[in-house]
């Protein structure tokens, strides 16, 4: 046979494909999200994410220093707050001597360069779990966008390279814009959890912070009035693009593996720094189908974690982080 474009030459062997590869995976691709708690010596298994854990301040170090080591560069931050410190106001949020404002020093102490991303939303502060004010069954905007300024202030006052705000209220980034430019933070950045669905994918992650909204006839059940709805694209766009106008430096899509869509049109649109979560039940998906022995956990977790970065993504939060960290360095 006569054929002018044969693909496999390209394929022939593992040194042509790596030459041809359009996308690699590194460690400094990952953002780690961390948990944290209160106590001495505490590490905590969370029981539906298999090797994860809350670390209590102590325990830090040791955790931060061996991720630096891997190449890892970044943090998200998430604490689990006692439930006498929770409110409907969330002001523990902005508390300069909380456990948030604490472990971003344990971390910018024990590796000044790590880049520090705590996550900006009332939920593990508010007493019926949600990531704002509630009131007469609604979450208020603009008293939880006060708030969430506070919050990021007090945030970079602890040490925070960029805020997070991973609660969906309208105008919040221009409000933390403002907030941290007035109170000197003008270098702070800021990373939008820009197009946040309202996903039963983060299941795992609200056990783990004891942060599910409460079941309460006077309490919205679900985060649906803020969050979006996952069979809307467009919405994204428009979220992503009001954003990045209100200063957002990068832009987050969230979940990650059925929302590959959305980071592809986001990043091919707004040509911004992209960053994707790769959210608790992604996590626990991987983790479970791999213990059954019905998937390869290193084979799908790499395959997974390259596919967001074929979709356009700059960034990937990932629990992953370190596993696949480990066996990129060993390549
Ligand atoms: C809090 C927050 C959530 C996640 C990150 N920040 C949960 C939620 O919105 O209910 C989910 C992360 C995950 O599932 O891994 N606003």
């Amino acid at each position: 046979m006569y054929i002018i474009n044969r693909h496999r030459r390209l394929r022939l062997n593992e040194s042509i494909r790596s030459m041809v590869r359009e996308n690699n995976l590194s460690p400094q691709d990952f953002i780690l999200p961390i948990f944290i708690a209160e106590g001495q010596n505490v590490k905590d298994p969370i029981a539906s994410m298999p090797g994860v854990f809350r670390y209590s301040l102590d325990l830090l170090p040791q955790e931060i220093d061996e991720i630096w080591n891997l190449g890892i560069r970044a943090v998200n931050i998430y604490v689990k707050v006692d439930a006498s410190l929770k409110d409907n106001t969330g002001k523990e949020a902005w508390n300069g001597d909380g456990l948030m404002q604490r472990a971003i020093k344990v971390v910018k102490q024990t590796a000044p360069e790590m880049v520090v991303m705590p996550d900006v939303a009332l939920d593990p502060y508010s007493i019926y779990g949600h990531d704002g004010i509630v009131k007469n069954g609604y979450v208020l905007n603009d008293e939880t966008v006060e708030a969430l300024v506070k919050m990021s202030v007090s945030h970079a006052e602890a040490g925070a390279d960029f805020v997070a705000p991973s609660d969906m209220m309208d105008g919040r980034v221009a409000a933390i814009r403002d907030g941290l430019d007035e109170n000197g933070f003008e270098n702070v950045g800021i990373m939008s959890y820009a197009a946040k669905y309202a996903s039963s994918f983060y299941g795992p992650f609200r056990e783990a912070l004891d942060s599910a909204p409460i079941d309460n006839q006077d309490v919205p059940k679900d985060k649906k009035t803020y969050q979006m709805d996952y069979h809307n694209s467009l919405e994204a766009l428009r979220e992503a693009e009001a954003d990045v106008m209100e200063g957002a430096d990068i832009v987050m899509v969230k979940p990650g593996m059925a929302y590959l869509d959305i980071v592809k049109m986001v990043k091919d649109q707004l040509q911004v720094p992209v960053s994707v979560f790769q959210v608790s039940g992604e996590y626990a998906m991987i983790k479970a189908a791999a213990e059954k022995g019905w998937l390869d956990h290193d084979k799908i977790m790499l395959e997974s974690l390259t596919c967001f970065k074929r979709a356009g993504a700059d960034l990937i939060s990932t629990y992953f982080a370190k596993e696949a960290s480990i066996l990129l360095n060993n390549h």
